[in-house]
């Protein structure tokens, strides 16, 4: 059954109709990424589901209720970490936590997070020392330390050098067949989004609609060499080259 459901949501910012009557599910633990050109309204998506933006029309709801506000059990993480300058690493995974609880279970808490995402010998580290990929990797234990139920990621890895994203990539793999979150995960990586997700939903640009929802069924971690990895790859690429391509692609699934 699908927990996390966006039903015929519209959105518009002033003339601009971003959203409209958008659905998409999203079933406990799975992982679904979005692709689709700059501007189509995937962050609007993602925010949504968030609890940071409300739609204009229809429904954005989590086992039925109605997301009207951040929820404890969702966790967002950005492109860039916004890492508190004056706490320490452990600090800032801790804010994940709200201030809430045993500060000395907290601590716990964190820096379990921490090694989580092969950081904990950063714990005692001020932001302005870390590199790019270091404070990203503090951005998702901060997201993970609360045991988040749905992670939803906006483009997480896009300001990385290859390596470390690869690096990462592979953490957040990890994390998922561990503990098990549903990701929502927004990237304009064909390679991240074949490589982490369940389902790869393509949008058109906006009004974006859904022109392609992929199931890919490949063991984790994926073999990003093999043919079948390469050939969803292609796939994905097709339908994101416009409707004339995706029209041309005979196994196109179009969302009811
Ligand atoms: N708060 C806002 N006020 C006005 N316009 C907005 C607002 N938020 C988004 N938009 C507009 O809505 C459209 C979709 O924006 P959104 O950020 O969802 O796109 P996106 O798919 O995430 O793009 P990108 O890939 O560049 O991040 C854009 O035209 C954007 O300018
Ligand atoms: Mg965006």
């Amino acid at each position: 059954m699908s927990q996390f459901r966006l039903e015929a949501v519209q959105r518009a910012f002033g003339e601009r109709v971003v959203l409209n009557r958008l659905s998409l599910s999203i079933a406990e633990g799975e992982a679904v990424a979005v692709v689709g050109r700059s501007g189509c309204g995937k962050s609007t998506l993602l925010r949504l589901l968030a609890g940071l933006d409300r739609p204009d029309a229809g429904r954005v709801t989590i086992d039925g209720t109605l997301v009207m506000r951040p929820r404890p059990d969702v966790a967002v993480v950005f492109q860039e970490p916004r890492l508190l300058p004056w706490l320490d690493v452990l600090g800032n995974v801790m804010v994940g936590l709200g201030g809430k609880g045993d500060r000395g279970q907290a601590r716990e808490q964190a820096l379990r997070a921490l090694r989580r995402v092969g950081l904990a010998e950063a714990a005692a580290k001020l932001p302005k020392t870390l590199s790019g990929g270091m404070a990203q990797r503090v951005g998702i234990a901060r997201a993970l330390v609360r045991r988040p139920r749905l992670l939803l990621l906006d483009e997480p890895f896009s300001a990385l050098d290859a390596l470390t994203k690869i690096e990462l990539q592979g953490a957040l793999d990890r994390i998922r067949a561990e503990d098990g979150p549903a990701l929502l995960l927004v990237t304009h990586d064909l390679e991240e989004a074949a490589a982490l997700a369940d389902r790869v939903v393509v949008l058109e640009t906006a009004p974006a609609g859904i022109v392609l929802d992929l199931a890919i069924d490949l063991p984790h971690p994926r073999n990003r060499r093999s043919a079948a990895f390469q050939a969803i790859e292609a796939r994905l690429a097709r339908a994101l080259g416009g409707a004339d391509a995706a029209e041309d692609d005979p196994g196109m699934e179009r969302a009811a």
